[in-house]
């Protein structure tokens, strides 16, 4: 299936691309770290700012009024870009990272004792990892590994084994930010299930390369950030089972999550607001809804067919440089690239492909035990989004030939 975008149009909703970068046309191909923000989203923000700017939820004035709607209105905006059962259910956060530790706070250390078991896997973070070990350095509960193979997929076999009576919770990447991989989450999921344990999912790249839909895959927690899917930084989400919620203390205290205070005793807001203490950040939230808007107009779908043609076109024409090879060869993957070049150093690729205006990651892309696994110190990254090119990638090969001319 061929994708049916106009890329041309696409990459002038994006004004930061229309610039030069040591006298090159800037190639953003940092996505998977963050992507670019269209100007619907740059919109949003200045007019949050210079039209209603005013705190939300407390106020009777029109201001407070109009940015409490719009605040509310990217809430629900979220809810049907997830597909949770109700906008209650959607707690913003300030991204992914966040929203893994209010799990682990406040799940974590309220539900899980001495003894008890978490799953994570070899491809986590660091966020998906550090979380849980601060958890059992407290409980005194055991983290356990999902190990991988050779091309970056799950090893199901070992799950099953590791899975059982003890387990209580497991928190896996839904797809990998530095190999790509797409996580066969729902069987992972169902058989957490089968043991009684908990499931988060973090979808900090899934969420800006499949569609999601938190019902069907039956999770009991899924944790985003706006900044991967064309939004604003500082900005994410944690979809969370009502009943678990309920279940839940509030972890921060203060603000809006508070129903009365008296010194004798405070009771708690309701949903989702017991866990959205202090202000919140309203206008990131409210520019929110303009980046979910903007995806939904292209289509999902559509953007993923685009970004497999990419990653596709990426991977057959890096095959043929010599010295290259992929890291991260999975089955399913989304459009993440990761590479080593024999004889030169990671850093030192990044550094000349800038000189030539083109932006990738390198290092250990916040997951050293991943890095570990494969016996490296870090991998060069390119990572495409919907405004990117197959000439873009055309000139970022061209780069990579000379890097190796010059240093190879
Ligand atoms: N986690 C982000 C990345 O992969 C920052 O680059």
């Amino acid at each position: 299936m061929y994708s049916t975008l106009d890329i041309t149009s696409i990459r002038k909703d994006f004004p930061i691309l229309e610039q030069v970068v040591n006298g090159k046309p800037l190639i953003y191909f940092d996505n998977a770290a963050t992507t670019q923000k269209p100007q619907a989203v740059l919109d949003a923000l200045s007019g949050y700012y210079g039209q209603d700017n005013a705190n939300i939820h407390r106020g009777i004035h029109t201001l407070a009024e109009r940015a409490t709607a719009a605040f509310e209105d990217s809430r629900k905006a979220l809810q049907a870009f997830i597909n949770a059962p109700s906008a209650d259910e959607v707690i913003f956060t300030y991204g992914t990272t966040d929203s893994i530790n209010l799990v682990a706070q406040a799940y974590g250390r309220h539900f899980l004792k001495k003894g008890d078991e978490i799953i994570i896997s070899t491809m986590e973070h660091h966020s998906n990892i550090v979380p849980w070990q601060m958890l059992c350095e407290e409980k005194g509960c055991l983290l356990k590994i999902i190990p991988i193979n050779d091309a970056g997929e799950l090893d199901m076999e070992a799950y099953e084994l590791l899975l059982s009576e003890k387990t209580k919770l497991v928190s896996v990447v839904h797809v990998s930010n530095a190999l790509g991989t797409i996580n066969p989450v729902k069987e992972i999921i169902k058989k957490a299930h089968a043991v009684g344990a908990k499931v988060l999912l973090d979808g900090a790249q899934a969420c800006s390369h499949l569609e999601i839909d938190v019902q069907d895959l039956d999770c009991d927690f899924y944790a985003l950030s706006m900044h991967k899917i064309y939004g604003p930084t500082g900005m994410g989400a944690l979809f969370g089972k009502r009943e678990i919620l309920d279940a839940m203390p509030p972890y921060r205290g203060g603000g809006e999550m508070i129903k009365e205070v008296t010194f004798a005793k405070t009771t708690y807001n309701e949903l989702p607001y017991k866990f959205e203490a202090g202000t919140p950040n309203i206008a990131d939230a409210i520019a929110s809804k303009f980046a979910l808007d903007y995806i939904n107009q292209l289509g999902k779908n559509n953007i993923a067919t685009y970004e497999n043609e990419l990653l596709n076109y990426a991977t057959q024409a890096i095959g043929e440089v010599p010295g290259v090879k992929i890291v991260g060869q999975a089955k399913d993957k989304v459009s993440v690239l990761s590479f080593v070049i024999d004889g030169i150093h990671h850093q030192d690729i990044g550094v000349l492909l800038d000189q030539q205006g083109i932006a990738i990651r390198t290092g250990h892309h916040c997951t050293q035990p991943l890095m570990q696994r494969f016996g490296l110190s870090g991998t060069s990254r390119a990572s495409f989004a919907v405004y990117n090119t197959t000439e873009e990638i055309d000139a970022f090969i061209q780069g990579l030939y000379k890097v190796r001319k010059m240093l190879g």
